[in-house]
């Protein structure tokens, strides 16, 4: 298959999955194939500001169904992946940017440069609000990566923003100045055939610009 076919293949077998097969699971070699392509996607100013918790304990599902709207999902998915945005790791009193910028091959006022322009950038962020939204945003690049390298393997998966962030916060017992959930992302095997996809046409969304 040509490389746009497989594509365009992928694009289609991918849909928001409402029923998983509870009896089928993802092998350790395709969710690992999954997680690199979240891993690998792009981030601004590659901060790449996320954690992607995978859960397949099926008590912590249960305990997280409710606070997802209970939605089945949760609880007949194969891997839960519980996409998490970077908080304090992303502002400059935690090193962490300064460090992110020190992996690039560049001469040392070069890097200082960069971290004058973040320091800019991040300062100008109202709140930790403000910050988190910017860092949820890119988590959703990520997400779509792991969808599509899903759907490439036949696997399903359903972007989840339909719970209650501080209730799951809680249950994970994250530290929020550190980290909060940002998307949902079951992955699994569907039970049904699904529908064709609604989209609007391409004239009604697309337009050229001279
Ligand atoms: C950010 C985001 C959040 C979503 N949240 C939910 C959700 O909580 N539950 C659900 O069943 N589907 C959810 N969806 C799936 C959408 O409803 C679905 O993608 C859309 O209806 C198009 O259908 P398709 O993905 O099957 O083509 C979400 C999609 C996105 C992009």
């Amino acid at each position: 298959m040509q490389n746009r076919e497989i594509f365009t293949k992928a694009l289609e077998f991918r849909h928001a999955c409402k029923l998983f097969d509870e009896k089928k699971k993802i092998n350790e070699q395709d969710i690992r194939y999954i997680l690199e392509a979240g891993r690998m996607s792009p981030s601004s100013f590659g901060m790449e500001g996320w954690k992607f918790l995978v859960i397949t304990d099926e008590k912590l599902k249960e305990e997280l169904k409710p606070c997802c709207w209970d939605q089945p999902q949760i609880t007949t998915c194969s891997h839960l992946v519980v996409i998490l945005g970077a908080l304090n790791p992303l502002k400059l009193q935690s090193g962490t940017p300064q460090k992110r910028f020190a992996r690039r091959d560049l001469p040392d006022d070069m890097i200082q440069r960069y971290v004058g322009v973040y320091k800019t950038f991040i300062d100008a962020k109202r709140d930790d609000t403000d910050t988190f939204a910017w860092s949820a945003r890119q988590t959703y690049i990520a997400a779509t990566n792991m969808m599509m390298a899903a759907a490439v393997l036949d696997i399903d998966s359903c972007p989840i923003e339909g719970f209650e962030k501080e209730k799951v916060d809680k249950i994970l017992k994250l530290d929020t100045d550190e980290f909060q959930t940002s998307l949902i992302l079951p992955f699994g095997y569907r039970v049904k055939e699904q529908p064709k996809h609604m989209r609007r046409d391409f004239d009604d969304i697309v337009e050229f610009v001279r």
